[in-house]
């Protein structure tokens, strides 16, 4: 089959199911039996969805990060059997980014990568990479500002951009479904792109060589664009900017096949209980949204958690008011049939990477995740099992 059928199927996959393209159905075709029908991958499945979460091997190598406070979250085994009960995908938290790979310009390192890969392919999940390119200075390796692109940087950044891609995505072939090929590069403050290496050397046009890199590299794979703007009020120009960096896209034959939205509600970012929020979450949010798919682009739920930093009281109180933020927007995410996954960024609240972040004001672990510390379903996994239950069926796609 050609590439351009193959992508084709893969787009009626994912848009249309179609029948007869079965074989290019990159989410659902992996994941027979998958977990029980009421865990939340069955509950998901049931409506033509599926559910994952993201899974980390160890501390995070990040630069300049903030110390990860965090155990290991793959020698978990407990935390190893909650996702293979409850997930049909699964994406590595950290392991397949520059900072984890390459520690060197010359060298991969995949250990922590293939581990993942391993296990979520022993347990029948769908992997996603993320992902080819954070494009943000401060979270590519020390040696990337340091590299010396020679006469002709602009060949030379994109010779690094390709074979980085080309490599990544040619070790995992059709293993990995989906990839964010760009993490992250419109500036919240200016709706610009984020100056790095890339973008002095290459311009707007890393994104292009970016994803028709990975378009070539892995064919099969749905196509990415992943960041955080979301449903605030103050967020306009970081929407602005993400429609505007997609409309170039389409504009210029970029294959691009979703946006995925981050999806890291609650304090610090989205507060649900900012003046204005009811309103800019009706409004400006469906609008941008209704623009994505407007441009004929999937949607995808990426990293969803509910950040729980500023909301007051005891543990009940937290949770329930975690919950019920999770369910509106959820519910509001799901109301849109071109979204067929949800990622959740961590199922267990002492995992969350919120817990390396400025603490609560009483000092109290986090409780952004699905499940407790001891693994026990809190309010926000029978939230976001409910706004399962409550989705509508994806139009096109079988149930069940
Ligand atoms: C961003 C990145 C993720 C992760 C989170 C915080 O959303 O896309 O990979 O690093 O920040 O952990």
């Amino acid at each position: 089959m050609s590439k351009i059928t193959r992508r084709t199927c893969m787009t009626l996959a994912l848009a249309a199911a179609a029948g007869g393209c079965a074989e290019f159905d990159p989410i659902f075709g992996a994941l027979t039996p998958g977990p029980a029908s009421d865990s939340l991958n069955g509950l998901a499945k049931a409506k033509g969805l599926r559910f994952g979460s993201c899974l980390g091997t160890g501390p995070s190598s990040a630069p300049g990060g903030a110390a990860d406070r965090r155990g290991s979250q793959f020698d978990d085994a407990n935390l190893r059997t909650l996702m293979t009960s409850q997930c049909g995908m699964l994406v590595p938290e950290n392991e397949l980014k520059w900072y984890s790979l390459r520690k060197s310009p010359t060298t991969f390192d995949f250990r922590r990568a293939d581990k993942l890969v391993d296990f979520a392919e022993a347990n029948g999940m769908a992997i996603r990479g993320h992902t080819l390119l954070w494009n943000r200075a401060q979270w590519f390796p020390d040696w990337v500002a340091n590299y010396d692109f020679g006469p002709t940087p602009r060949a030379e950044a994109e010779r690094m951009l390709r074979r980085h891609i080309e490599t990544v995505c040619g070790r995992y072939g059709k293993r990995i479904f989906a990839y964010d090929v760009i993490n992250e590069t419109v500036m919240p403050e200016t709706g610009e792109l984020a100056e790095t290496v890339f973008t002095k050397y290459l311009g707007p046009d890393v994104v292009d060589i970016a994803f028709h890199t990975a378009r070539e590299a892995a064919p099969h794979a749905q196509l990415v664009y992943n960041d955080y703007m979301g449903w605030e009020p103050g967020g306009g120009k970081h929407r602005a900017g993400v429609l505007k960096l997609l409309e170039r896209m389409k504009k210029n034959d970029v294959p691009v096949d979703a946006l995925g939205v981050q999806s890291h509600i609650g304090s610090n970012n989205n507060p649900g209980g900012a003046p204005g929020f009811a309103e800019a979450r009706e409004t400006e949010w469906r609008k941008f949204l209704d623009e994505v798919v407007g441009m004929n682009l999937d949607l995808v739920v990426t990293e969803f958690d509910v950040h729980d930093k500023d909301v007051p009281g005891d543990i009940p109180t937290r949770d329930r008011a975690v919950a019920d933020l999770g369910r509106a927007y959820l519910d509001l995410m799901l109301s849109y049939p071109r979204l067929r996954y949800v990622m959740a960024w961590g199922l267990v609240d002492k995992y969350s990477w919120l817990q390396n972040r400025p603490p609560r004001a009483d000092g109290l672990p986090k409780r952004p995740c699905p499940y407790d510390e001891n693994y026990r379903p809190k309010l926000l996994r029978e939230a976001v099992a409910n706004a399962f239950r409550a989705a509508p069926t994806r139009p096109s796609m079988k149930a069940g």
